[in-house]
């Protein structure tokens, strides 16, 4: 019997995952092509492409989806699925998975490490020890405590919920806000996104990237931040009014950031290059060896699920 064809957008850097999906399927790797071949490469097999892989930052959108008549089930190796169009999959009864709860140790793990390293200025005590400062007697001013403050965190899902359980530890006071309150927990919700602000410290986005969302953290939310809160962001972009983060960075009025994501990844306004109290990561909430090994490997049982006639293991 021959194989399915599976359009694959992007590789999983777990060889292992990529092994098994070569012996399993018929691949046709668009990464693998230049920008500029991928559109002939593309036309030449989509009327026989059968499944699609992809990731979050890629997506699928309707345009290509209209281009595959043979489609019939989409894995994303990723968990936020924000730039699948979904209602087009829907309307031909195509089936989406994603990869919940493998990744969400890491991803709370670097909100961590993003908060820890904005408030104890860990960027400029770093360039202060390399530039010989600390050798010229020079100084830098203290930092402050995190014992004692309040995280606010916007999306309390798995993620959210795992960066508040390493939060805690820090005698730290916790608050989250999503529109949805979660019953059977003694973490107190505040009324909205402004109120979680108002009320915090720190401000973590752990929510999806959905209309909803979309630049909910504009130059309202930043100023009940203040010129003492920190922005931490590692869930997508979009949830940031850009400009006005840059804007509230540049003028003080925001004490600092800690960015995982970006609203057009890889660009990211140079301006923050300059900044002292910025600390800019690539997208790397997942990017481990084990974390990346098992969400492609949830990704491919998924894809091996649907053509065994099985319903999907992590339906979205
Ligand atoms: C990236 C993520 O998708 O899972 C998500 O939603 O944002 C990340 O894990 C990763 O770059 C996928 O390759």
């Amino acid at each position: 019997m021959s194989k399915p064809d599976v359009l694959v957008f992007a590789q999983s850097p777990s060889s292992a995952v990529m092994t098994q999906l070569a012996l399993q399927f018929e691949c046709h790797h668009v990464w693998q092509h230049p920008p500029a071949k991928q559109e002939a490469m593309i036309a030449a097999v989509g009327p026989r492409i059968r499944a699609v892989w992809t990731v979050g930052p890629l997506g699928l959108d309707a345009a290509m989806i209209a281009r595959l008549p043979r489609l019939e089930v989409v894995v994303v190796n990723s968990v936020g699925v924000d730039r699948v169009d979904l209602a087009a999959l829907a309307a031909r009864g195509i089936p989406v998975s994603n990869t919940p709860g493998v990744l969400t140790d890491d991803v709370a793990d670097l909100a961590v490490l993003l908060l820890l390293a904005a408030q104890r200025r860990l960027p400029a005590l770093d360039a202060f020890v390399r530039r010989g400062d600390w050798l010229a007697h020079k100084a830098e001013p203290p930092a402050h405590a995190l014992r004692g403050k309040t995280a606010g965190i916007f999306g309390f899902g798995r993620i959210g919920q795992a960066i508040a359980a390493r939060l805690r530890p820090f005698g730290m006071e916790i608050v989250y806000f999503q529109p949805r309150a979660i019953e059977g927990i003694a973490v107190p919700r505040a009324p909205s996104l402004l109120g979680l602000a108002e009320r915090s410290d720190y401000l973590i986005l752990s929510a999806p990237a959905t209309p909803a969302t979309h630049h909910a953290v504009d130059a309202a939310v930043l100023a009940a931040l203040g010129p003492e809160g920190v922005l931490i962001n590692i869930a997508r972009g979009a949830l940031v009014d850009e400009p006005a983060l840059v804007t509230a960075l540049t003028e003080g009025r925001l004490g600092a950031a800690g960015l995982d994501v970006f609203e057009d990844e890889p660009n990211v306004p140079p301006v923050l290059f300059a900044l002292k109290n910025t600390v800019l990561t690539p997208h790397v909430g997942s990017f481990t060896v084990e974390t990346r090994h098992a969400m492609g490997q949830l990704t491919l049982d998924n894809l091996v699920a649907h053509f065994a006639g099985l319903p999907l293991l992590t339906p979205v």
